[in-house]
Formats: C-alpha cells, sequence, structure tokens
C-alpha cells in the first residue's frame, strides 16, 4: 500500500507528513495550535508561527510524522536527526523505537519500517505491530 506523504511550505522549510507515523501524541498540536489545526484543511498553516517556532515543534514529534527540511538544503529531512538505536516509551502510548533497528515477525520475517516507528503497548492496535493510535483514550501508564 502506497503510503502518504504531504509537504507543506512557507518558501523557507517543507513540513513532511506522514499520517501514518502519527501516534496521536498531541505535541504538535497543543504547542503551536496556530499551525497545526487537526480538525482543518489543510492541517498545517505555514503562516501561523515563525520558521523558528515550526523546526522546534516539528522537532519535537516523537516519532517522524512530521518532519522538515529547509528548502535551500540538497539533503532533505535532516531534523529529528537520528543517531544510535533508541527506545523510549510514552505515557498511556506506544513503544517509540528511533534508529537503525530491524523488526521481524514471528516467522523472522523482516516487516519494512522507517527509521522510528511506534510499537503497540496497549494491545488495541488494530495494525499490529505498529500503534494505530487506538491508545488514544486509554489509561494504562
Ligand atoms: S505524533 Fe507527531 S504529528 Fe502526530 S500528533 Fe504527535 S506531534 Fe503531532
Ligand atoms: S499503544 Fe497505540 S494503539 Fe496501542
Amino acid at each position: 500500500m502506497k503510503k502518504i506523504v504531504t509537504k507543506y511550505t512557507n518558501g523557507e522549510i517543507t513540513v513532511v507528513w506522514k499520517p501514518d507515523l502519527c501516534i496521536h501524541a498531541t505535541i504538535c498540536f497543543t504547542e503551536l495550535p496556530d499551525v497545526f489545526v487537526p480538525y482543518d484543511r489543510p492541517w498545517i498553516k505555514m503562516e501561523g508561527a515563525s520558521t523558528d517556532e515550526i523546526i522546534d515543534t516539528v522537532s519535537r514529534c516523537p516519532t517522524q510524522a512530521i518532519s522538515y527540511f529547509r528548502n535551500d538544503n540538497v539533503s532533505p529531512e535532516k531534523n529529528n536527526e537520528i543517531s544510535s538505536p533508541e527506545i523510549s516509551i510514552v505515557k498511556n502510548g506506544p513503544y517509540i523505537v528511533k534508529g537503525s533497528v530491524k523488526l521481524v515477525d514471528v516467522d523472522g520475517n523482516e516487516i519494512a519500517t522507517d527509521d522510528s516507528f511506534a510499537l503497540c503497548r496497549c494491545g488495541k492496535s488494530k495494525n499490529k505491530p505498529f500503534c494505530d493510535g487506538t491508545h488514544n483514550n486509554l489509561d494504562f501508564e
């Protein structure tokens, strides 16, 4: 299945949106509600804040659902930069896996992933082993 990737620019930077990686951690629209407006279309409004503010918030996305590149940069998507592998736990949410990590299924077959992905911890995802945001209204620490 082809993954959806949408780009939004203010001329200086471009924000890249990959909805399948969003775990609804709410950081983006809590921190910058004039830019990230989930119930509007387009949902990312690049005129809502300065470039630095947008970069700051995008860099806090726990997955790479939103990332950015500078328009004058030849090698895009340098933000949310990933170095050594790391696994972290989101409160009432998934495990966030970052870095060069191989994910294999019960038969040992490799499952394709991005450089950052979220693994379901609540057991309710319909897209296991990945988190699909279903945990949103659950409380399991
Ligand atoms: S995962 Fe990223 S894009 Fe999705 S709501 Fe959280 S901060 Fe926003
Ligand atoms: S942890 Fe997100 S759906 Fe289970």
